[in-house]
């Protein structure tokens, strides 16, 4: 099920069978199904909508909300793998009671399941199928920063496809590793990262760095050091932990690792020696820095 999320005026919730009634009267009003293949204010095709949500089986973080105001349910959402996209990709729905609109209360809805999807779960993106004529939609999307980024047939009709990408405020700029030994660190670092899709972004006598996305990696052999290695379990950085797409990414880098300055850790428990549900590699270098390579488990997180 999925979990309650509140905002300043309002509490999104699992949809249950229980619902039934309320949503039955949230779509009441022709006018809402304007936009959509079935006409939602027929109890009949409302109870079948009801039901296919009710039978949801997609990942449980992901799924559907009523929306309450006061303990009243006023509309419906949702946050699932899309079926009209490809890719396993995430999209969002959202439907408020025409009594209600006009007050900024869808756009308070979307933006709490934005922020859920976005930054609470990762996704790497959240979608919304529109009519181009559904203007109050196209309007809210606008409004809470989606892209318009073409059209296709979905839904049995022409719809606008808006993404919404994370943005990188608060996210990480840089982590910078103070290094005894550059050419190790290089020769460690270097390849692993460079494995992952880091590609060399700064080099200077003292340093080199390697960027994936907005993030960059320097490791620096400073003149300022005071110390010859890295002693994990002193106060500070105990290790660095990567995703890696698959398992057997994380077996084939675990595999080769040794080759280029790395030796396991905790490789009796491997691959779950950080739990049942957790598939890593921990590897560590010549001069004591810890990596966890961590297999991204397959579900929201993936983009195909
Ligand atoms: C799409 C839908 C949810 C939008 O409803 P809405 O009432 O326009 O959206 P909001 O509750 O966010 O209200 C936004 C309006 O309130 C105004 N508003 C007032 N206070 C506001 C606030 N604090 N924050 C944002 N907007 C505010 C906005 O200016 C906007 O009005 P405008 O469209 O005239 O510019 C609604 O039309 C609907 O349920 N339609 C049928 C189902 C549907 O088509 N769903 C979308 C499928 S893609």
């Amino acid at each position: 099920m999925v979990p309650v999320l509140t905002t300043e005026r309002l509490t999104l919730r699992g949809l249950t069978r229980d619902d039934t009634d309320a949503v039955l009267r949230v779509f009441a009003d022709p006018e809402m199904s304007r936009f959509f293949e079935a006409d939602l204010s027929d109890p009949v095709q409302c109870r079948r909508m009801i039901e296919r949500r009710l039978a949801y089986d997609g990942p449980p973080e992901l799924g559907h909300w009523v929306i309450e105001r006061d303990g009243e349910v006023i509309g419906l959402a949702h946050l699932r793998p899309s079926w009209e996209l490809p890719g396993n990709v995430v999209e969002i729905g959202y439907f408020l009671e025409p009594a209600h609109g006009g007050s900024g209360l869808a756009t308070e809805a979307a933006a709490r399941l934005l922020d859920y999807g976005l930054a609470e779960l990762g996704v790497p993106a959240v979608w919304a199928l529109i009519r181009e004529s559904n203007v109050s939609s196209v309007k809210l999307a606008q409004r809470l920063g989606f892209l318009d980024v073409g059209s296709g047939m979905h839904y049995g009709a022409e719809h606008r496809v808006h993404v919404k990408l994370p943005d990188l405020h608060g996210r990480t700029h840089h982590i910078e590793l103070w290094v005894p030994d550059l050419a190790e660190a290089e020769a460690s670092f270097g390849w692993l990262l460079g494995e992952l899709g880091w590609r060399e972004f700064q080099r200077w006598p003292d340093g080199v760095s390697w960027k994936l996305g907005a993030t960059y990696l320097v490791v620096e052999q400073s003149p300022a050091l005071t110390a010859r290695e890295h002693r994990r379990r002193d106060p500070g950085l105990n290790h660095l932990a990567l995703h890696v797409s698959t398992r057997q990414q994380v077996d084939q880098l675990a595999d080769q690792a040794g080759a280029h300055g790395w030796k396991p850790l905790f490789a009796d428990r491997y691959p779950h020696a950080g739990g049942d549900q957790h598939y890593a590699a921990y590897l560590e270098n010549a001069h004591g820095f810890e990596v966890e390579l961590v297999a991204t488990p397959p579900g929201v997180h993936s983009n195909g």
